[in-house]
Formats: C-alpha cells, structure tokens, sequence
C-alpha cells in the first residue's frame, strides 16, 4: 500500500506520516530530506546556491546513504537547512534528478532496521502529484500560517534554536510562495487527494480521521 501525504512546512505531516508508519508497520519516506540534502551539500562545499546547473550535479551524485549522513549534520533540520532545500526545489533540473531515487523507494520499502515493509508512507509537497499518482491513499494536510508558524517556533525552542515567532512567521509565507509559484511541481493538492485542516484539530484528532479513512481503504 502506498499513501501519499502532502502540504505546506509545518503542517503537520511528518508526525501524521510516522504515526501511520509505526501503527502500520510501513516504510516512512520524508521527501523533504532529498532537497534539504542537496541544498546543504551546496552550502558545506561551497557552491553558490543560485546555480541551478551547479545543484543539479549535486543533486545527480546524492545517493540514499549521503542523504542519510547528511541528515546528522545540525543546520539540516535548522532555519538555513530549510532555506536552501526551499531554494534548490525551484529547480525543475534539480527535482528531475530526484525523482528516480524518491519513486524507487517505493519498490522494495525498508523500515529503519532493513526489513522488508509491506507498505510506505510518503511525505512531501508533490508526493501524490508527482511521485506516486498511483497511491492507494492521497492526504493533504494543511492549516493557517499563524498556527504552523506557532508550531515550528515551538519546535525550535525546543531545540535550542533562536528564532522570533515572527521571523519564522515570514519565513513560512516566504516558503509557502515559493512552494505554491514555483514552475515545476508547484504544492497543490492532487485531484483524488482528502484535504484535512489541522488549524483546528489536535494531533489525536488527525490521527483518528486518517485511521478512519485507511480502514474504510
Ligand atoms: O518538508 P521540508 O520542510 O523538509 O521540505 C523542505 C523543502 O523542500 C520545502 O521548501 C519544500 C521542498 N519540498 C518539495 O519541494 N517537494 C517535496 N516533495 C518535499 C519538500
């Protein structure tokens, strides 16, 4: 089975996604990770992010495992992480090269210790557009900006990082431009996708509309 989560940063779709994994035993794919990947390996050797040729040769040499040791590095989940992988996503050169490697996971999906999965959850911006149109299950998570800013500033407190509620503010209505204008894959809701607003909902709420709905699947 294959179940696609999309919608803007902070929405809320990387808890809903791990829920689903662990309560389903599927594999959990965070796509965000492949941009973010990219965007800092520009950054850590120097290229200048405004390149796309230069991110599209980065993007090309990324493997699975790089990602992965990418994802250790502490500006990944950071406000600069977030901005470059934002950057780089623009690039339709740069998600071209991508595309492979996000819908190859979908073949044979692993969880976390290298067993087999009978099923995976994807999480992204263009995941039931793009990746996987096939899906079994399409979700689009969303809420307002104020209560994703609220969430991600939160979340950064939490970790340490400075940041005022109203820079993150701007930074998500700067993300979510680029992420809705862009030209290629922009963030729009698939045709057969079931939109849920979280702006509302607690964390329990959402889970149970989406439990709901993959039963009745
Ligand atoms: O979900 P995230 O914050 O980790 O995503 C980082 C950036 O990558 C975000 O600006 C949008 C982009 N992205 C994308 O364009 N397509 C995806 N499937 C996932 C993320």
């Amino acid at each position: 089975m294959i179940i696609t989560i999309d919608g803007p940063a902070s929405a809320g779709k990387g808890t809903l996604a791990k829920e689903i994994s662990s309560t389903y035993g599927f594999a959990y794919f965070d796509t965000g990770m492949v941009y973010r990947a990219v965007g800092l390996e520009m950054f850590l050797s120097g290229k200048d992010i405004s390149s796309e040729q230069e991110a599209e040769k980065v993007a090309q040499n990324l493997s699975f495992q790089k990602m992965m040791s990418l994802s250790k590095h502490p500006e990944f989940r950071g406000p600069l992480g977030g901005k470059n992988a934002s950057i780089v996503s623009a690039y339709p050169k740069v998600r071209a090269a991508l595309l492979k490697m996000q819908q190859d996971f979908a073949l044979s999906p692993v969880l976390a210790d290298g067993s087999k999965a009978s099923g995976v959850v994807y999480d992204g911006r263009d995941t039931g557009t793009i990746v996987c149109p096939n899906a079994d299950i399409k979700l689009f998570i969303t809420a307002s900006p104020e209560v994703r800013a609220e969430r991600r500033y939160k979340e950064f407190q939490s970790r340490g990082i400075n940041q005022s509620y109203e820079e993150v503010l701007k930074e998500i209505k700067a993300r979510d431009e680029r992420d809705m204008t862009r030209s290629s894959a922009p963030l729009k809701p698939a045709p057969d996708a079931i939109i849920i607003d979280t702006s509302n909902l607690s964390i329990e709420e959402v889970q149970k509309k989406v439990n709901k709905i993959i039963a009745e699947h």
